[in-house]
């Protein structure tokens, strides 16, 4: 369970107490939640009780927009006012503080390509500490959306294409962020935004039931059973029905099947927006929808507040939906303490946060820890790492060593020139959704570089000419280029995954003239690279890695770290093959490309450019082996050895194929992973335990259901010597 600790039946009490004595208005004012509200301009709004909670937001789409900051004085300003009310209610504080609050790690799918459940959870839980610093005391993350199109901006928010990583990650996430105790997590959004049409931001999402259970509901079911205090409802519509209205999803299945009893809080304006998705005549008709679909607060719209009590009193909306969403919201401040005068998150007690003093510098070690699993090898013909643990300049060239001089170019060993829009950037580093990061201390790749390589040269490529003449001249040639942070995020969608116009053009001339070529790529989403792979002797793609990322690449390409991550999205040959994942279902034409179905193009492979799972790897894997089948589960093993000079700690990743079952399953489905640590040559057993729920399913009626027969169990794919084995359950 995470830290935040449960409703207890006392605090049901309490809460039943406190509301005998609000009168209807008062409870309405609960369920009301504007933006960035002001001690005196809203004086009299939150005095009289008419406020349950606030964001510090900068609109609609916050994510790549910095506003004026978050600062405890202003925070614990309005707190008092509230306090200072007939009940003296505090208020519910909300900031995304997405990856990071001041100390910034990477964005949420480069802490995916760790695959590190217990560094997201530390991530989470230092940004938690820095937020509570400044009185905030939710934030509205995990995103738990399943994606698999990279031309949707936010997939930079997500944990990728895996139910099960996000399901973990996920977790993780919201234990980290509710450690500390009195700052809620938000699982969002509630649910299959990340499947909005053509990738297109805010667009209608198709969703079968089938894939909803056994894919998208899962990360949300996995944060529920965590305790996550509060669910976001997504601004998609499922299947025709906008989530600000489902009821059957909200009521039924979130607060009904799965019994979560932490509040439902409504996206920016999502109410509001239920008149947009033609639903709603007006606010009111959307104030009623909403309550009715099991939409607790209102963000932004002021729906709630302005109608709530008329539509009780005129009988259109039974009060206990208004009673009910209240004690949510209550229920969820005596969670976090709000009721408690020492609460750190309340005003003046921010000292008496435990670890509080840990938030007066940046946490850079972890930051540098995060960043290095936001970095996955794509390809190195062994030109990395650029120096050798001995010290001595790799010799680069083949493999005998000898640097193949450039076009008539007279190659200066030992020579590095690192290029690109990338070398003295601090911002784009963050990455989106970063409103508290200083891009000011963030370490530029150039200065890392040029610390440890003295002679090294840094050459942003304003002037084209003159960085291929240093390139000619270069033993290796590092280019930074990718896309700003501004390119991902909300409402960042776009309808083609190239590299930013220019860039290609600027690797392949670069291509002609290096001894030897290094590309690292900067992005929030997969791009095609398959024109950028060819031109590269290596190949380092980088979810914006945060504060960090700097020092973190210099590591990396010197042989000081190692580019851990791994793949959590597919990459596809060209935006045409968009949507893609490892977890495409079986067809009925099976093909000499795709074996396993999956469907194919006539203009390019149909099979991905870059699987899933893909990255840098040092241990050669044993045979899979069955340690034991029953009918409770399986226990299958196999043995890791270390081929590298120094201890590491890589993901092992298991997949499973239900070969025969009631509908049409993934060609293949992560069902666990584990990080393996392993000392230099030293060999390792790894063994999975799996129960035999972990190959359920549900079926065409909606019927959770295991299959009896055979499953196979396959370990390392995509790697080339993965292995595989075959279970009875
Ligand atoms: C935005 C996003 C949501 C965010 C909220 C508050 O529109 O959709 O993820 O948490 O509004 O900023």
């Amino acid at each position: 369970m995470s830290e935040l600790r449960p409703l207890t039946a006392a605090d049901k009490d309490f809460v039943k107490n406190l509301m005998a004595k609000m009168t209807l208005a008062e409870k309405v004012g609960q369920l009301h939640m504007p933006s960035r509200i002001n001690a005196v301009a809203d004086h009299e709004m939150i005095a009289n009780g008419m406020v349950g909670a606030t964001l510090y937001a900068s609109g609609a789409t916050a994510g790549n927009e910095r506003d004026q900051g978050v600062r405890r004085e202003a925070v614990d300003s309005v707190q008092r006012v509230a306090m200072s009310s007939r009940h003296g209610i505090p208020l519910l504080v909300g900031r995304d503080v997405i990856h990071g609050h001041r100390t910034v790690f990477p964005i949420p799918t480069g802490q995916a390509a760790a695959l590190d459940e217990e560094l997201v959870y530390d991530q989470a839980r230092r940004a938690a500490l820095e937020a509570v610093a400044e009185g905030i005391n939710w934030t509205f993350a995990p995103m738990l959306d399943l994606v698999d199109d990279a031309r949707w901006g936010r997939v930079a928010e997500s944990y990728g294409e895996s139910p099960l990583v996000l399901s973990r990650l996920g977790t993780a996430a919201v234990r980290g962020f509710q450690s500390v105790g009195c700052l809620t997590a938000c699982g969002k959004h509630y649910v299959g935004y990340g499947l909005a049409r053509g990738g297109r931001d805010y667009a209608a999402a198709e969703i079968g039931q089938t894939s909803l259970r056994n894919m998208h509901l899962r990360p949300f079911k996995a944060a529920v059973d965590a305790g996550v205090g509060t669910i976001m409802a997504a601004f998609c519509a499922v299947d025709g029905l906008p989530m600000h209205a489902n009821r059957h999803l909200i009521r039924d299945v979130l607060k009904g099947e799965w019994g979560f009893e932490g509040a439902v809080v409504a996206d920016w304006d999502g109410i509001g927006e239920l008149v947009h998705h033609g639903l709603a005549s007006d606010l009111r008709e959307a104030a009623k929808l909403a309550i009715n679909a099991g939409v607790d607060i209102d963000m932004v719209t002021g729906a709630y507040l302005t109608h709530l009590v008329e539509l009780v009193e005129s009988g259109e909306v039974p009060v206990e939906l208004v009673d009910e969403a209240c004690a949510r919201v209550l229920g969820l401040k005596v969670r976090l303490g709000l009721f408690d005068p020492e609460n750190p998150a309340l005003p003046g007690n921010a000292d008496s946060l435990p670890g509080i003093e840990q938030t007066h510098h940046l946490d850079r070690d972890l930051a540098r820890r995060g960043a290095y699993g936001a970095f996955v090898e794509l390809k190195n013909d062994g030109v990395l790492p650029l120096i050798r643990h001995s010290g001595e300049a790799s010799k680069g060239g083949g493999p005998e060593g000898i640097p193949n001089p450039g076009e008539g170019g007279v190659v200066k060993p030992g020579l590095v020139v690192l290029t690109g829009p990338y070398v003295n950037e601090q911002d784009a580093l963050l990455g989106t959704w970063t409103l508290d990061g200083d891009p000011a201390e963030v370490t530029q790749i150039g200065k890392a570089l040029k610390e440890r390589i003295p002679t090294a040269i840094v050459d942003d490529g304003r002037f084209s000419d003159l960085t291929i003449l240093r390139a000619r001249e270069a033993e290796t040639v590092i280019a930074v280029v990718g896309e700003h942070a501004a390119r991902s995020g909300e409402d960042r969608s776009l309808a083609t995954i190239d590299l930013p116009v220019g860039q290609l053009e600027y690797l392949q001339a670069l291509s002609r003239v290096a001894n030897k070529l290094v590309v690292v790529v900067f992005a929030g989403r997969p791009l095609n690279l398959a024109p950028v792979l060819p031109l590269a002797n290596a190949l380092i793609w980088a979810y914006h890695p945060g504060i960090e990322a700097g020092p973190a690449l210099v590591d990396i390409l010197l042989g000081d770290a190692t580019a851990s991550g791994r793949l959590p999205m597919t990459f596809a040959h060209t935006t045409g093959a968009l949507p893609i994942s490892h977890m495409e279902h079986r067809t009925g034409r099976p093909t000499l490309e795709a074996p396993l179905g999956a469907g194919r193009y006539q203009d390019v492979p149909s099979l991905p450019l870059v699987p899933f799972g893909t990255g840098h790897t040092d241990l050669v894997y044993g045979p899979l082996s069955v340690v034991s089948q029953t009918e409770d589960g399986v226990r299958v093993q196999l043995s890791v050895t270390n081929t590298a000079n120094n201890t590491v700690r890589e993901p092992v990743l298991l997949f499973y194929r239900d070969p025969v079952s009631a509908i049409s399953r993934p060609i293949r489905e992560l069902v666990d992973f584990q990080l393996a640590t392993v000392a230099p040559g030293a060999t390792e057993l790894v063994t999975f335990a799996l129960p035999t729920s972990a190959f359920g399913y549900y079926d065409y009626s909606v019927d959770y259901r295991v299959d009896n027969g055979e499953i196979e169990l396959t370990a390392g794919w995509p790697r080339p010597d993965a292995t595989s084995v075959t279970v009875t359950v």
